[in-house]
């Protein structure tokens, strides 16, 4: 399969853990390299599924290698307690999963700081996923932060982490909240750092290694272009490169071993949070709703839907350098009689075919649309290219010449099973 590179190219939720899974077949490592524990992929096998937020979905599978790489920020407790899921489902995950030594930590102080801060910020909220995210990357690059080489040192942590706690108490205050109390983090903390020391390594060697050895690599994006912390709607985004580069920075591989990069679309659009959506659209919301489809995978909200944007697309498909795309979620679209398809902005008058960089611009633009007919007959069971009816294979090759890439895979349901790849 070569090394690839797999990103999300709205603004997460294209349905990547399915079209992951499926690829890490054909992969010997599967490596996160950003975002944490807000991530939610949800990986369907047989009758049994499963939601992972930050162990690469490549553990389902025996003979597979996965790695937590350095740029993921890792919470210790949600890691072990997703061990812990996944051993009582019976899959094996010592020797397999290599945790990075120097993955930074995303501590208790950091999920309180995030709710507080949301809340305070009222009418102007991200919509995050509370999960501490913004403030541990936060801590990352203000060079305050504690990663899991730290946790694993019994000698060096206490007196870290009673420096940050201290801190962080100080800052609580200033919200109203209690608190921590460093005894009861600490003990935590080095009940954590038991179950995961043996997992600890440096994976940047590790990994650098195994490519020279010919190994084949998937690196699985988490959220989407458009949440990226330099490319997405900012303020509306995650805090780390969920695009391409990322998976580089993120693990310590470099561009050049890097042969493809494969970008993951659903078949409309679909965000959580707050932010522009110039596609959104109420119909197309309640249908996908009523169909019980549309709910987030950690958070379990009604994620807001839209038509296709392939003005957003397009863009993604350039940031990422998208050699092929997989287009998940055709199914979704099957009883529609008309479809519409975005292919350019109208801002204040004038048209605009790429995504501008403000984001009240954005939030002003009045989609172009381009109407296409639906195909109106159930796509689920279709297997191979000719098995979809001609409207839906209309519709997605318009898709991809609107973005300038390969159409490679189509999902058209949850299945493994449900899935067309295209030669
Ligand atoms: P955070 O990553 O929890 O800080 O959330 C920031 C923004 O990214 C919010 O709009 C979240 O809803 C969104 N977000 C974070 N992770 C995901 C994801 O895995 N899928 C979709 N949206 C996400």
């Amino acid at each position: 399969m070569a090394n690839t590179i797999l990103v999300g190219a709205q603004w997460g939720d294209e349905g990547k853990g399915k079209i992951i899974d499926v690829l890490t077949e054909q992969a010997d490592i599967v490596v996160r390299s950003q975002g944490g524990a807000n991530a939610g992929h949800t990986v369907i096998v047989g009758d049994q599924q499963y939601i992972l937020h930050l162990v690469p979905s490549g553990i389902l599978r025996p003979r597979k290698q996965c790695v937590i790489g350095n740029g993921v920020v890792v919470d210790p407790f949600a890691l072990v307690e997703e061990i812990r899921m996944l051993e009582e489902l019976g899959v094996k995950v010592d020797g397999k999963l290599h945790l990075s030594d120097a993955a930074h930590l995303v501590m208790p102080y950091h999920r309180l700081l995030d709710a507080c801060r949301e809340t305070r910020r009222r009418g102007r909220k991200i919509g995050t996923t509370r999960r501490g995210i913004g403030p541990a990357y936060a801590d990352k690059a203000a060079r305050t932060g504690l990663r899991v080489m730290d946790l694993i040192d019994e000698e060096r942590f206490p007196a870290m982490l009673k420096e940050r706690i201290r801190e962080n108490n100080a800052v609580l205050k200033t919200f109203g909240e209690k608190p921590l109390s460093y005894a009861k983090v600490l003990a935590d903390c080095r009940a954590a750092a038991e179950r995961l020391r043996p997992l600890v390594t440096n994976t940047v060697v590790w990994l650098n290694r195994q490519i020279q050895r010919g190994k084949n690599v998937l690196f699985e994006g988490a959220q989407g272009t458009f949440l990226d912390i330099d490319h997405g709607t900012y303020p509306y985004v995650t805090s780390s490169n969920t695009t391409a580069g990322g998976a580089c920075t993120g693990s310590g591989v470099a561009p050049n071993r890097i042969d493809r990069v494969v970008g993951v679309t659903k078949a409309y659009t679909t965000r959580v949070g707050e932010g522009p959506f110039p596609t959104e659209s109420e119909e197309l919301g309640d249908l996908l709703h009523s169909m019980g489809r549309e709910f987030g995978a950690t958070t379990g909200r009604p994620r807001r839907c839209g038509w296709f944007d392939a003005v957003l697309a397009r863009h993604a498909a350039m940031i990422n350098g998208m050699d092929e795309i997989a287009v998940t979620n055709l199914d979704g679209l099957d009883t529609l009689e008309r479809l519409r398809i975005c292919v350019g902005y109208r801002l204040h008058g004038r048209k605009l075919d790429h995504v501008p960089a403000n984001l009240h611009d954005l939030a002003a633009c009045e989609p172009i649309y381009r109407e296409l007919p639906g195909w109106r007959q159930s796509t689920a069971g279709a297997r191979t290219w000719k098995d979809l009816p001609a409207g839906a294979r209309r519709y997605l090759e318009t898709i991809a010449g609107l973005m300038g890439a390969k159409l490679r895979i189509v999902s058209v349901g949850p299945a493994r099973d449900q899935t067309i790849f295209l030669d």
